[in-house]
């Protein structure tokens, strides 16, 4: 994936560039943009990481958005979520301009995405729609559950498994009996970010597991963050095919983060020969 964005890139004009924005040192988001800008720079892509403190207000964000909408060798535009409360995500992921929204999360791309319109597609919803079809594990026509119901996972992985001709039910932490309906799938999807709420029994035999959470529980001996899962590590042993965590999903959203900045660069020189 990180290959063939690299190809395309020879096709443009000039360098896509990517800007990353965040507030304040979540250790999460710290670790996150930083892979970010690391993975860009390795593949040749102009990178600007605009680290802002914690207290920056909502009016200076979305002053920085614009300046950013504006500037013509800007290609993508992301920022970091979660952010601080006093700053309304909603309204900051609204003033992106849909062209340069990398992540997919403006309005204007999640109704593209529902109704089967050109869209920039959420990263990690289309990183795990091309790992299915990396190992070539069927979609059409098969049970798919979802558990999680964000904006940047559950919902728009719910689209895109519709898209392929899955039955989708969606799921969630208050689904009554999560059990009954995790069984059901011969896909299940784990994205609410609690740390190992799916266990082997909730799972068919033979499933294909896919594990989005990525929970901090502790720290390891060495001083490094311990990280586990949404789903049980033992759930391997009912589960025909189990992501890892970590390592498993969080590359494959970068991957796509970097294809879809070069999507976007494409469809703006696009635009300007023809304007
Ligand atoms: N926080 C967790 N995942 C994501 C993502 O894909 N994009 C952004 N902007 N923030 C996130």
């Amino acid at each position: 994936m990180l290959a063939d964005a690299r190809a395309r890139m020879d096709g443009l004009a000039r360098t896509p560039h990517l800007h990353v924005v965040r507030l304040g040192e979540d250790p999460g988001s710290v670790s996150y943009v930083r892979l970010k800008d690391r993975k860009a720079r390795e593949i040749g892509m102009n990178s600007t990481v605009h680290a802002l403190p914690e207290e920056t207000t909502e009016a200076e964000l979305l002053d920085l958005v614009e300046r950013l909408n504006a500037d013509e060798d800007a290609s993508g535009i992301l920022v970091q979520l979660p952010l601080p409360a006093h700053v309304d995500p909603n309204r900051v992921i609204e003033a992106i301009s849909p062209d340069k929204d990398v992540d997919g999360f403006h309005p204007t791309g999640v109704g593209r995405l529902w109704t089967g319109a050109e869209a920039l597609p959420p990263c990690t919803p289309q990183g795990i729609m091309r790992m299915l079809a990396f190992y070539d594990i069927p979609v059409a026509g098969r049970r798919a559950v979802v558990v999680g119901r964000s904006n940047i996972v559950g919902k728009p992985l719910a689209a895109l498994l519709l898209a392929a001709d899955a039955t989708v039910t969606i799921a969630h932490s208050r689904t009554p009996d999560l059990g009954a309906v995790t069984r059901t799938a011969d896909l299940l999807f784990v994205a609410v970010g609690r740390p190992e709420i799916v266990t082997p029994d909730m799972v068919r035999e033979g499933a294909v597991v896919v594990d989005v959470g990525v929970n901090r529980v502790g720290t390891t001996p060495e001083g490094k963050a311990r990280l586990v899962g949404d789903v049980r590590a033992d759930v391997r042993e009912v589960a025909s095919a189990l992501t890892p965590v970590p390592g498993g999903v969080g590359p494959l959203t970068v991957a796509q983060l970097l294809a879809n900045t070069v999507t976007a660069a494409e469809r703006q020189q696009a635009r300007r020969a023809g304007a």
